[in-house]
């Protein structure tokens, strides 16, 4: 028999989390104050491009598990279980604007009609476990009957059903071991390892996770520049380091460095918490520094790469979302690239399969494409951004065709730079030698 839960946030991690607690057989409804999101999630119209979601939204609804309200305080009268699933955004500072927990944690607390277990799955600096206890405590009373889990989530973007069913571990911070055991039986099909531990480590193991792979990810790009003054090969550093279990061969991919809702905002996050704490987190202020100066080296290389000068050229930037498959924009490399090139003078030209209706928004008098031939036809540059497979698999002789000069640009790595020159390419990537020299004999 499953659980009776409650959801607040439709967001991704809720809008996520809610479908999946349905599939694995408890009672979800899930609630927003957004009312037009709450009437197009009833006919399973998703507001993200997520693969997968919609079949799952589907069959969810179809099945009567899941359910869309805009009624939160029903949501939480009716539910035993309420997770806080809203948004938490960053703010100048580097503060995270915690209103929407606040709000949410409040309106639960107003309708506590019996023992309730208050789950936060929100991105929450250590801390706010506390802060929501309290909360609850004085707009509940002294006598209210509940229990506050830290379970903070670890999906991914892109593969967020796939992270949701199979998750690494799952992260339980609680004062009540009760409650705690309760939060890890709703997972419990999932078959995944479950770590108990105290609140504050659970909220600080999710900015630990995410601070440390945008470190990882930093550290690679740094190794990438130092790789092309010296004809070595990042791909192949990274493999070698990757061998090392130690280290392992994930987030290794070097590039134009990290963006999206999560390392961006939750590493400045934890850099704000750590100074007020009196920490100076040195590690992690220069990963920030190295992801936001990569950008800028990549659209210097797009320059090198034309004579010097973006001036009056057009160049067609393949990927707009911060990452394949997703039509997130937030934080996006590519916006950033596109901004710098556009205010040296050139003319650009943008493709992306999903994401060019949120990226318009941000693109002013920037020509976008769904199609990735004509995004490229006429252009002097074809300048990658995102790996996405419909840039990936492009037909190399048909962009060598449609390019006015055969110059391309890889921020991503995708194509082989042995086979770009032997097509006649003037390829350029990141952290492997300008391959120009080297098969300048064979072509
Ligand atoms: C990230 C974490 O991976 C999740 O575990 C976490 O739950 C999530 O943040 C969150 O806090 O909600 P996400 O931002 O969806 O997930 O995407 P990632 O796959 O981690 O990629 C982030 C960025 O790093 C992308 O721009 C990607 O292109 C870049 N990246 C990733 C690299 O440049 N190199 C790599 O080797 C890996």
């Amino acid at each position: 028999m499953g659980e009776k839960i409650a959801v607040i946030g439709t967001g991704y991690v809720g809008l996520v989390s809610g479908a999946c607690f349905a599939e694995i057989g408890h009672r979800v409804v899930c609630a927003d104050v957004d009312e037009g999101k709450i009437e197009r999630l009833r006919a399973a119209d998703i507001p993200i491009y997520e693969p997968g979601l919609d079949h799952l939204v589907r069959r969810n609804l179809g099945s009567g598990r899941l359910r869309f309200t805009a009624d939160i305080d029903t949501a939480v009268r009716d539910a035993d279980i309420v997770y806080v699933a809203v948004g938490t955004p960053g703010l100048d500072s580097g503060a995270v604007d915690l209103s929407q927990v606040s709000q949410a944690v409040r309106q639960i607390a107003a309708h506590l009609n019996g023992y309730k277990i208050i789950v936060i799955k929100s991105t929450v600096p250590v801390g706010t476990f506390r802060f929501v206890e309290q909360t609850v405590k004085e707009a509940a009373g002294e006598n209210a009957r509940f229990d506050v889990v830290s379970n903070p989530e670890f999906l991914r973007e892109g593969s967020a059903i796939r992270d949701s069913f199979h998750p690494d571990r799952i992260v339980i911070g609680a004062t009540s071991d009760t409650a705690a055991r309760r939060i890890a039986r709703v997972h419990e099909s999932m078959g995944t390892e479950v770590l108990f531990v105290d609140p504050e480590s659970a909220e600080l193991i999710k900015y630990a996770s995410n601070a440390f792979l945008a470190a990882k990810i930093s550290f690679i790009n740094e190794m990438a520049n130092v790789c092309e003054k010296t004809g070595a090969d990042i791909a192949l550093v990274a493999r070698g380091m990757g061998m090392d279990r130690r280290i392992g061969p994930y987030f290794l991919q070097a590039g134009i460095g990290y963006g999206g809702s999560c390392f961006p905002k939750d590493t400045k996050a934890q850099l704000h918490v750590a100074k007020k704490l009196g920490c100076d987190m040195k590690i992690l202020q220069a990963a920030i520094e190295v992801n936001e100066r990569q950008r800028l080296l990549f659209a210097d290389k797009v320059a090198r790469a034309l004579d010097g000068s973006v001036k009056d050229r057009i160049v067609a930037v393949m990927g707009l979302a911060f990452k394949p498959n997703t039509d997130d924009v937030r934080e996006a490399p590519a916006l950033d690239i596109i901004r710098v090139l556009r205010q040296s003078g050139a003319q650009m030209r943008a493709y992306d399969p999903v994401a060019t209706e949120k990226a318009g928004l941000h693109l002013p008098g920037v020509c976008l494409y769904s199609d990735p031939y004509e995004a490229i036809s006429g252009a002097d540059a074809m300048v990658v951004c995102t790996e996405w497979d419909q840039v990936k698999n492009m037909d190399l002789h048909e962009v060598k065709r449609r390019l006015r000069t055969p110059v391309v640009v890889d921020g991503r790595n995708v194509f082989e730079p042995k086979l770009m020159v032997q097509l006649g390419f003037r390829y350029h990537s990141v952290g492997r030698k300008n391959v120009q020299e080297e098969y300048a004999g064979i072509v």
